[in-house]
């Protein structure tokens, strides 16, 4: 019953219809141990008084930046560093845009920025608020800083609309707590090196060859080896995606250029997850000039790029080595092949032409396969479930190890 003893809780409290849910929140946290500290801000105190957090939660409730405190000016600091976690629920879409652009113009926006702890945001709002642009945007700017955020359920809300946009049960934000404290951070300690996105190979200054990837999977298993405590070296081709906070993004454009980024680490990695679509061939002559389309057919000699991961297999010490297969036909026979031609632990094999699966949408369908000739193989899921899964399998690696299995 007591999951969450010890553990400190701060809960802001911002203004909507749903802030009375908080309440229960508040309430069934205390009965899980946890000690409960809540923040409001004015607008909050319009829907429940601070009395009743207080009654509830047994600690001083704080409102305002220069009054509630004894220790008025160090307020902020001092509910901030309490925080083992930060849950800010109900968030408006007010707060969700002054969270992401770092404005703090009140006790509860400053005990955010002040905060190294992690942050769980719950919105609610009307619909057409939470599906606005601007809230949209500013959600994927605290969602890549690490912020985990909530999903609105969907149902009546009190504007009398039905809709996406209602606060998650009490219940189930607690779950969240609990699941964020049940969390491992079993790749604390750990340095894993992820490459991503297509790189592409110059014919002349204005033209490449390049490949369809989005980067998308990449990103998603470096978001997760760092959600795990690992530290993260993210070498991307090109993609239009944001990279995720909190790891060392380096940009690269050609094959060589990854070879050569990635070589720079490999010594010091404890595994790499190597998801990059990386070109098999680049042009022989690169042409310094602009070529004119003045003949009627051209002929581009193309020569063999390094295969990375091969060298890698090759030079391996204990680094444990993850590779994805890209297939149209035979997938798994084609994928075991490259499982032992490059030397690595496992490999992940997907059939890009799949309907919900390979490149520019976010599921995928994999499975995955190990040395000993057994395979997993997974139904459609979303690329950030399949990284965390991918994540799964290679900490049990890792681990095995270090124990010397
Ligand atoms: N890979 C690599 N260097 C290359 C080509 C591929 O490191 N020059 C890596 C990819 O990042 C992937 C794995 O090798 O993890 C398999 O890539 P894939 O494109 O599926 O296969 P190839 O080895 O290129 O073989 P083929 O194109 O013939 O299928």
């Amino acid at each position: 019953m007591n999951e969450l003893e010890n553990k400190n809780v701060l809960i802001c409290v911002t203004g909507g219809i749903a802030t009375f849910k908080i309440v229960e929140v508040a309430s069934r946290l205390k009965k899980l141990g946890a000690n409960v500290r809540v923040v409001m801000t004015k607008a909050a105190t319009e829907f429940v008084s601070p009395r009743t957090f207080q009654e509830i939660t047994r600690n001083t409730v704080a409102v305002e930046m220069f009054k509630d405190a004894a220790d008025f000016n160090v307020a902020h600091i001092t509910l901030a560093n309490f925080a083992d976690v930060v849950l800010i629920a109900p968030a408006t879409a007010n707060f969700l845009a002054k969270a992401a652009h770092g404005i703090a113009d009140d006790l509860l926006t400053t005990t955010i920025l002040a905060t190294v702890a992690p942050l769980i945001v719950a919105p609610s709002m009307n619909t057409n608020m939470f599906e606005n642009p601007a809230t949209q945007e500013n959600l994927k700017i605290l969602a890549n800083r690490g912020v985990k955020i909530i999903e609105p359920a969907t149902g009546e809300l009190a504007c009398g609309i039905s809709g996406k946009g209602r606060l998650p049960e009490p219940e189930d934000i607690c779950e969240e707590i609990v699941k964020f404290f049940a969390a491992k951070k079993d790749l604390r300690g750990k340095k894993i090196l992820v490459t991503a996105g297509g790189t592409v190979e110059p014919i002349d200054p204005v033209r490449y060859i390049g490949n369809r990837s989005s980067g998308r999977m990449g990103y998603e298993v470096a978001r997760a080896a760092r959600n795990h405590g690992a530290e993260v070296i993210l070498i991307s081709g090109r993609s239009d995606l944001e990279p995720p906070a909190n790891v060392k993004f380096v940009r690269v454009e050609t094959a060589e250029q990854m070879r050569l980024s990635i070589l720079d680490e490999y010594s010091a990695v404890d595994a790499v997850v190597m998801t990059a679509a990386v070109s098999d061939y680049r042009v022989k002559h690169f042409s310094t000039q602009k070529i004119k389309k003045s003949a009627q057919s051209i002929i581009l000699e193309l020569v063999k790029n390094p295969d990375i991961l091969k060298e890698l297999g090759n030079l391996k010490k204990s680094q444990i080595l993850v590779g994805f297969a890209a297939e149209t036909e035979n997938v798994i026979n084609y994928a075991r092949g490259k499982l032992v031609e490059k030397n690595l632990d496992f490999i992940v094999a997907n059939d890009v032409s799949a309907e919900g699966a390979g490149f520019s949408v976010d599921t995928n369908i994999i499975s995955i396969i190990y040395r000993d000739g057994k395979m997993e193989n997974f139904p459609k899921m979303t690329k950030a479930e399949l990284a965390e899964k991918i994540i799964h399998r290679l900490t049990n690696f890792l681990d095995a190890r270090f124990s010397g299995q």
